[in-house]
């Protein structure tokens, strides 16, 4: 059990939380929290919330990475790590972090510099037990939770269960290797899971086919004109 992880019973950001709170962590460590008030999505966006209906966590990374731009992408691959191993259930990535589940969002992923210049926080949010009715009133159609996609989930002991795990194995373990050699060791894995790979996509720029994922973790998109990287933004999958 890893002593660096902190629940909190209402918070309104994990990751503002933890960017406060740099001192309270170890050199991995992560909050918790199933209600937060404020949550910080991506692109500026909010991340809603069912009050301990979902599991909003936040690890905090002090080391020096040789692709912390990637970071995105090899946490996406410690939660699916995390949601196999409680709940025996396969999600697949849309590039760069979104896990879902039957082509719906049940995860979300923030990843933002400390105070400090140095530490990272990644946030992420899994939804777990939210009703149909949360994703209509917030207009999220392509939103679900894991409860709705049939998955048995137990509000009183998973997000302790997750925040752990994730801890332990998705970061702490395989931090090792990732701060050392980057993402090429994961990019097997990762595009095995990737959604987008051979799928029209849309991205802030163009469109064409999503043909690979790069060392680097940059989405590589092919039109009649020849191969983009593509390193941030949104980027829209045909038929997702
Ligand atoms: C997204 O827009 O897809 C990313 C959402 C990230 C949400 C998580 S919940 C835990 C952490 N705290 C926040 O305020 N945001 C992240």
């Amino acid at each position: 059990m890893n002593e660096s992880v902190i629940y909190l019973p209402e918070v309104d950001s994990t990751n503002l939380w933890a960017k406060h709170n740099l001192d309270k962590f170890g050199p991995i460590g992560a909050v918790y929290t199933t209600h937060q008030t404020a949550g910080r999505g991506r692109l500026g966006r909010s991340w809603l919330d069912a009050p301990h209906k979902g599991l909003y966590y936040t690890a905090v990374i002090r080391t020096d990475l040789v692709q912390p731009a990637t970071l995105p992408l090899f946490a996406s691959l410690a939660v699916c790590d995390a949601l196999r191993e409680r709940y025996r259930i396969d999600c697949q990535i849309k590039w760069p972090n979104d896990l879902l589940l039957n082509s719906k969002k049940i995860v979300g992923i923030l990843c933002e510099v400390g105070p400090d210049g140095h530490s990272i926080v990644v946030g992420i949010g899994i939804n777990l037990a939210q009703p149909q009715e949360y994703f209509d009133a917030a207009g999220l159609p392509h939103g679900t939770s894991l409860a709705l996609q049939g998955v048995p989930v137990d509000m009183d002991t998973d997000p302790e269960w997750l925040a752990q795990y994730m801890t332990d194995f998705g970061f702490d373990r395989a931090l090792y290797t990732y701060e050392a050699e980057g993402f090429a060791p994961y990019r097997e894995r990762y595009k095995a899971l990737c959604v987008n790979l051979g799928r029209r996509v849309t991205y802030d720029g163009g469109a064409g086919t999503a043909v690979d994922v790069d060392d680097e973790g940059r989405l590589i998109v092919r039109d009649e004109t020849g191969d983009t990287r593509v390193f941030t933004g949104e980027v829209s999958v045909k038929g997702i």
